[in-house]
């Protein structure tokens, strides 16, 4: 480890930090992130007046601070979103979600692992622009593992920079423009974060709530963080809270062949539950 660090880091407390880290929520780093696990919690260590990385670890291991593990996760994950990232996906959302307006029924949908909120607010500018769906039977639950980015998500402020993909018809109905102290800044309309219920919710968690099902579960570049046998655990899950001919959404990187057999392509990065008789 680099002798330029104020902080002791060996490299057998990253190996126990890495380990801590996959044991609670799934995230395998490899060998290379041992800098970004200093750099991201090195701050941490100095407000906590800590000299070295094995007192901090035994803080959570020994002492089993929960919220300083809170602290731990939400440095350590890497919450890089947009809005209507992969667009495709959202041309998908609108056919399935207009085949099955008419049903007496909520149409729902799961955006699980949201970061700052814009995958959700994508899905809802989709839906609520259909004619046909009527906003009281729309449900959109928002979770992630990191409070920080939750909580950034149900205030749904943003930077300017960030609508660059919105055209000026869902910029006029679904935001408003900061002014003053929040020029440069804009925020999704309240009727439009009303739409969704944001919950921590992790994904490698031992036991799931219950939540119903869904007709569509966004969980994009998320499973690329975890190992195989993680994947295919969560696959497994999803497969258990989708209706019958649900749709899952995943990372532009992440390909499930080999891990379900309870899913079938049908768009790029798109997947359809198959039904259970079909299944081999
Ligand atoms: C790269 S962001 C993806 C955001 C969004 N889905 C997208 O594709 O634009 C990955 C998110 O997964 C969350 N995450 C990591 N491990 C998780 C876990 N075990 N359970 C739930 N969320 C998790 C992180 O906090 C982060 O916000």
């Amino acid at each position: 480890m680099s002798t330029e660090r104020d902080i002791k880091f060996t490299a057998a407390d990253f190996r126990r930090l890495r380990q801590m880290l996959y044991q609670r929520v799934g995230i395998s780093l490899n060998d290379s992130k041992s800098h970004m696990a200093y750099s991201r919690l090195a701050k941490r260590l100095r407000h906590l007046g800590m000299r070295q990385f094995s007192d901090y670890l035994d803080l959570l291991d020994d002492v089993g601070d929960e919220a300083e593990w809170q602290h731990f996760v939400n440095a350590l994950t890497t919450n890089l979103t947009a809005f209507f990232r992969e667009p495709h996906h959202f041309d998908l959302l609108r056919l399935h979600a207009m085949e099955r307006a008419q049903q007496d029924r909520h149409y729902r949908v799961w955006s699980a692992a949201v970061s700052t909120g814009e995958e959700a607010y994508s899905i809802a500018m989709t839906l609520l622009a259909l004619p046909q769906l009527n906003s009281q039977r729309l449900e959109i639950v928002a979770s992630d593992i990191d409070t920080k980015v939750l909580s950034q998500a149900a205030d749904g402020v943003y930077d300017s920079e960030r609508i660059k993909p919105l055209d000026s018809k869902q910029l006029k109905r679904f935001f408003l423009r900061g002014v003053g102290r929040n020029a440069g800044k804009v925020r999704i309309r309240k009727e439009v974060r009303e739409q969704l219920a944001f919950y921590q919710f992790n994904l490698v968690a031992p036991e799931w709530p219950d939540m119903g099902r869904f007709d569509v579960i966004f969980c994009r570049n998320v499973l690329i963080y975890f190992d195989k046998p993680t994947q295919a655990a969560i696959l497994q899950r999803f497969a258990n809270c989708l209706q019958p001919d649900g749709l899952l959404f995943l990372g532009h990187s992440e390909n499930i062949q080999h891990l379900s057999n309870d899913f079938q392509s049908c768009g790029r990065t798109a997947y359809r539950l198959v039904h259970p008789a079909v299944r081999s």
